[in-house]
């Protein structure tokens, strides 16, 4: 009999979501019985589907409701069907604002068989950890746009750590278009995240961070950014080296193995986290974690990759690892592991008969799963 449970809502989502979060879901429930332990999934429809059927995006009962989950594994949204941005602001960002997951962290390292775009120098690892803060920056929502040539918007932003109000005006000239987006970065918004870069940082023996940033053109953010997060690592005896996002991009393509956990705002490390996704052999065995003190969610970074959904060409992978990194975040240390194990141990034996397709290989879906169910051990 299984002494523990863990509950864990799932949001499928939209294109390849759907596949490869039921598909990754048995390799995850494989491994909690091996180490005794139990899922139960409570399943929510949100995505594309559901919102062309009802005109509902996210109510705020589900939000209530996931809050007393353990954790939270979600696949992908956006549909060609939808406007851009809808599913994405409506369900993305919205989860990851309303429980605060002020981390989203995001693995880059070399798998076995992977095919690498770059040459990594012989002897040297490729293993990063972008640590993204995940509820600042230009994410925080505030801007405007406008047709007429004139703006006047109203600002207003409610978080636990601060509230913003008031109003902006401008003039862009008579009927010429214009837009404005704002970003917000707050001390504790840097700290939180600087301290758990510092954490993971020592958890792998690592005695320095470098941190993205890009004060020679945006000195007021990210000059703040570089005081602050220099101060937090200061308490945690980490040393900090600072890169502008340019060069970091630059050094990334022609050096990765020279990286180990990097700390980035909200913008920056989403495309540091792709540029790395890519170098490390593609968005297939790319996961992702959004952290907080509340609900924290799994999702690989991939998109839903419509254009392929429901064919078997989408590679399971990087939705397990982000299972695995859940499976982690539960205290599970043990089963996320053997996932882990599980994964390397079928891409070391995988031939071109079943290496997923991403990778040059006819393993589909379906089929990866099932092999990598069979190596946990
Ligand atoms: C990601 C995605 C999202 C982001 C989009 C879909 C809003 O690119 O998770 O990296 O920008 O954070
Ligand atoms: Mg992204």
């Amino acid at each position: 009999m299984n002494s523990k449970k863990y509950t864990l809502a799932r949001i499928p989502g939209d294109g390849i979501g759907p596949e490869v979060i039921y598909e990754a879901s048995k390799v995850l429930e494989a491994a909690a019985s091996k180490s005794n332990f139990a899922i139960e999934w409570i399943d929510y429809p949100f995505g594309a589907d559901y919102y062309l059927r009802t005109n509902e995006i996210l109510p705020d009962s589900a939000l209530k409701e996931m809050a007393s989950c353990d954790a939270l594994f979600l696949g992908a949204v956006g549909d060609p069907r939808v406007k851009p941005g809808i599913l994405e602001r409506g369900i993305l960002l919205t989860l990851r604002f309303y429980f605060d997951q002020y981390v989203n962290l995001r693995p880059a390292k070399r798998y076995p068989k992977v095919p690498l775009p770059i040459q990594i120098e012989a002897g040297k690892e490729f293993n990063t950890l972008v640590v993204r803060e995940n509820t600042e920056d230009f994410y925080v929502g505030i801007g405007g746009i406008t047709e007429t040539g004139y703006i006047k918007e109203k600002l207003e932003l409610q978080r636990n750590l601060y509230s913003f109000k008031g109003q902006i005006s401008g003039n862009f000239n008579t009927k010429t278009r214009g837009a404005f987006q704002m970003g917000i970065a707050s001390e504790p918004g840097i700290r939180r995240v600087t301290t758990y870069a510092c954490k993971e940082a020592e958890r792998r023996g690592d005695s320095s961070i470098t941190l993205v940033s890009k004060s020679n053109a945006l000195p007021q953010m990210y000059g703040f950014w570089e005081e602050v997060t220099r101060d937090e690592a200061s308490i945690h005896n980490m040393k900090v080296s600072i890169m502008n996002v340019d060069a970091m991009c630059y050094h990334l393509v022609r050096n990765p193995s020279a990286f180990n956990v990097i700390v980035a705002p909200n913008m920056f490390g989403d495309i540091v986290s792709d540029l790395l996704a890519g170098l490390s052999g593609g968005l297939g065995v790319a996961a992702g974690a959004d952290i907080g003190d509340s609900l924290s969610m799994f999702e690989p970074i991939h998109g839903s990759a419509p254009d392929i959904a429901g064919t078997g060409k989408a590679n399971p992978i990087a939705a397990l690892l982000s299972g695995a990194l859940m499976l982690a975040h539960l205290g599970e240390r043990e089963a996320a592991h053997s996932v882990e194990r599980a994964v390397c141990s079928f891409l070391e034996k995988a031939d071109s008969r079943n290496l997923p397709m991403e990778f040059g290989g006819n393993g589909t879906t379906f089929s990866v799963i099932e092999a990598i169910c069979k190596q946990i051990d």
